[in-house]
């Protein structure tokens, strides 16, 4: 049987914004723009979506493409012995993955809350068992999806949900910047604190956050581009990442004027989510509908999301050991959720943690963070450094100047910034 093919660009396009548009863009990113210096953050944020996030995504795509393969089997087509970074890929994927579906069941159960009226707080959520049954339900429907295949499941949802979650959201943000607490809002968003220009944390916080919201560097696209036939790579790839911003950008329009209008503190950080907003929703007028779109809208980006990271493995263990795509998502799910489990426990009445700290804030530094950009290092190197480069330059349109601008982007500028990236993520810890 021959590798199933996404049905159009169009559909490859919409899968890969799934991918792209997730819990990064519509919770991560306004808070990160609001304690990094607000507007003036857009500019370190444009440079790092534009000179290196996207030249990855390239480079995946092309890869992908051009070996028509999965990571591991990939890597291994250019290198015998780089199997092993493949599969560090893989690995590093997969433990995302594994803390990734808590937050998405998180979302869900809100999703939920709102939609029969009675939100809960989220520490008698969390002080209860209810989070595991949420984990098992979202991790149930990431599943379904993988396992209908590359047409039948990862195309169709995105083709279903992303149109829906953008309607929702121009909704909800026609409706935050007519409340009283819009101008306030939206100042204290975008007002640009340019000195903050001159702090290297803002830097490495947008560097960051470009590669995290473009799913980059970990595979994810390498996999949905060897499953494409034709057409111009930087064309996509530009619809890819001018639509995950604006959605990213959006959701802070959203945000920030129901926080003013509550009168809460929109600087809460990772609080934003799952405490701030839903007591924003509870307080607001129609907060219930309110409510139940945006956690609805929330889970439609995390699900394709965290489908875009199943597929990974998924594809790895078809493409490398010859299963079939059934066999293959039902062992890869079982794995994960077994390594999802710590994490989801972490946040119930159980608490489990590991030198004090929540085993899913722990997963989320180790794997989310570092192991992000190991992960993004080894697929520069390998790619830019190793694959042949005319077998790049086939799938990018030839030669000329701007490939050879481009190639330098990729083999030095993307490596650089990353080690910086993974530097200031040390320091962070440490500080
Ligand atoms: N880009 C997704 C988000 O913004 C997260 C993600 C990371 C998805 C890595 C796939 C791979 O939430």
């Amino acid at each position: 049987m021959g590798r199933e093919k996404w049905s159009s660009t169009t559909g490859f396009i919409l899968a890969s914004i799934g991918s792209a548009v997730g819990i990064g863009n519509i919770w991560r990113f306004p808070y990160i723009v609001g304690s990094n210096g607000g507007g003036a953050f857009l500019i370190p944020y444009l440079i790092s979506v534009f000179l290196f996030g996207l030249p990855l995504m390239v480079l995946e795509f092309a890869i992908g493409r051009r070996t028509g393969t999965s990571v591991v089997a990939a890597f291994q087509s250019i290198r015998k012995r780089f199997s092993v970074a493949g599969f560090a890929v893989v690995a590093i994927v997969s433990l995302i993955l594994s803390y990734y579906l808590v937050i998405t069941s998180w979302v869900l159960a809100y999703a939920c809350f709102f939609t029969f009226g009675r939100p809960m707080e989220f520490g008698a959520f969390t002080d209860s068992y209810l989070p595991l049954a949420f984990f098992l339900l979202s991790g149930l429907a990431v599943f379904a999806t993988v396992r209908s295949g590359v047409r039948e499941g990862i195309e169709k949802v995105a083709r279903y949900l992303i149109p829906i979650l953008v309607v929702i959201l121009l909704v909800l943000v026609a409706f935050s910047l007519t409340e009283p607490g819009a101008p306030d809002g939206i100042r204290f968003y975008l007002s640009p604190d340019y000195s903050t220009l001159a702090d290297p944390a803002v830097w490495t916080a947008a560097f960051g956050q470009a590669f995290f919201s473009l799913s980059v560097g970990m595979g994810v696209m390498l996999t949905y581009g060897s499953y494409l036939e034709k057409g111009n790579l930087f064309r996509s790839a530009s619809v890819i990442a001018v639509a995950d911003m604006l959605i990213a950008i959006l959701a802070g329009f959203m945000i920030f004027p129901l926080v003013f209008t509550a009168g809460l503190d929109p600087a809460a950080g990772v609080n934003l989510a799952f405490v701030t907003l839903p007591s924003v929703f509870t307080e607001i007028r129609f907060g219930m509908v309110l409510g139940a779109l945006f956690f609805a809208m929330l889970f439609a980006a995390a699900l394709t999301s965290a489908v875009s990271m199943l597929e990974v493995p998924v594809a790895t263990v078809m493409d490398s050991y010859g299963y079939p795509r059934r066999r293959a998502t039902l062992l890869v799910f079982a794995v994960i959720m077994l390594l999802g489990l710590p994490s989801a426990l972490s946040y119930t009445a159980l608490e489990l943690d590991l030198f004090g700290i929540p085993f899913l804030d722990l997963s989320d530094y180790v794997f989310g963070t570092v192991g992000l950009i190991v992960a993004g290092l080894i697929m520069s190197i390998v790619g830019g450094w190793f694959m042949d480069r005319a077998r790049i330059c086939g799938e990018i349109g030839g030669c000329g100047w701007q490939q050879r601008v481009y190639m330098v982007l990729i083999r030095y500028c993307v490596p650089a910034v990353l080690l910086i990236t993974l530097v200031g993520s040390f320091l962070r810890v440490a500080g």
